[in-house]
């Protein structure tokens, strides 16, 4: 069985390590790859070129390195009828519970007022809020949105949770579709966007979304740049609508030098590192999943391309 990998230069001998520690018969290869393309079984990948995939007519399934799949999905020469998965693994998840926190935090305790403050060597207290004054709302109750929400539980902030099928979740007030997104934005002070990049979900931070936010809320962007109207961002924060903003993806990655987000005073930015895949985990559920398809087994976590995610 061949896999061939092609992720960010810097993690691929990890993963090929981990791998091989995992699942000694399985034989990977590395991309750009110049060998016979019938070779090839499976394919684990994270920004193919476009086209790339479909050099390969044995392809059984390919793993996005990636818990998005918006890399392959948009990809007009996807090999049709092979499997596309998504990462699910506990590394990956763990990381973006910790990053939600930390904005959150950051927002709940006034952070970027302070470091406003210490630029001008202001030393004044601001009144602090008890958590539960405030309701964090979390876009998408997927894998991560949930896990974020249960990390985010002994806090004592107020939660609310929006999906695309209804949801019911303990401690959390889940709301779903789009008859459900007003009333779910108009209690969330702190919003956080952990939803897949879809043509539904493209632009869904927009002015329309911010105004339905209450005066003062933050917005915490983590699940793709394509979410964010970036110049309603900027016009909300502007006009004092909103209070600050934590963005850790953009329209275009790495961020263009000019633009004003680097340097914006309420805007506490990241490139792209929410949570990144952690290979030694990630492995276990790659190996496994192509056990189960080399045992007759269905894969998990296969996802739906028509719907986008
Ligand atoms: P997931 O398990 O597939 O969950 C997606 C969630 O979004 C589901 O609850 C789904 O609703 C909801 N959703 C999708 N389309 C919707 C729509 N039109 N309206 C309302 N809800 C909608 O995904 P995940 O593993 O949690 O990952 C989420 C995203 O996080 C990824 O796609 C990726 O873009 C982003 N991410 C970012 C980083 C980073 O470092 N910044 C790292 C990892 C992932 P249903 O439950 O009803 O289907
Ligand atoms: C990272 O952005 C991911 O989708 O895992």
């Amino acid at each position: 069985v061949t896999l061939l990998i092609k992720t960010d230069i810097e993690r691929g001998n990890a993963w090929a390590d981990a791998l091989t520690a995992n699942y000694p018969e399985l034989k990977t290869v590395n991309w750009p790859y110049k060998g016979d393309p019938a070779k090839i079984d499976y394919a684990l990948v994270w920004q193919p070129p476009r086209g790339e995939l479909k050099r390969y007519p044995n392809l059984k399934a390919i793993f996005s390195v990636g818990a998005g799949v918006d890399h392959l999905a948009s990809d007009p020469d996807l090999p049709e009828g092979v499997p596309v998965v998504r990462m699910v693994e506990p590394g990956l998840t763990a990381g973006m519970s910790e990053y939600v926190v930390l904005a959150v935090l950051n927002h709940h305790r006034f952070i970027l007022d302070y470091a406003a403050q210490r630029r001008e060597k202001v030393w004044a207290e601001i009144p602090q809020l008890p958590a539960e004054a405030r309701q964090v709302g979390v876009l998408g109750l997927g894998v991560l949105g949930r896990d974020a929400l249960e990390t985010l539980k002994p806090f004592g902030f107020r939660l609310a949770g929006w999906s695309r099928s209804p949801k019911s979740i303990t401690g959390v007030t889940c709301f779903h579709g789009s008859g459900g997104l007003g009333e779910f934005l108009a209690g969330s002070d702190i919003l956080v966007c952990l939803l897949p990049l879809t043509a539904e979900t493209t632009g869904i931070l927009d002015k329309e979304t911010f105004a339905k936010l209450p005066a003062g809320a933050a917005v915490i962007n983590v699940g793709r740049g394509g979410q964010l109207v970036e110049e309603d961002l900027l016009a909300a924060l502007d006009s004092g609508h909103l209070s600050g903003a934590t963005l850790d993806v953009f329209q275009k990655e790495p961020l263009p030098k000019k633009h004003p987000f680097w340097t914006h005073p309420r805007v506490f930015m990241t490139p792209h590192i929410a949570s990144m895949t952690v290979p030694e985990s990630a492995v276990r559920a790659v190996v496994a999943n192509i056990q189960r398809l080399e045992a007759g087994e269905a894969l998990q976590h296969v996802v739906d391309l028509k719907r986008g995610y």
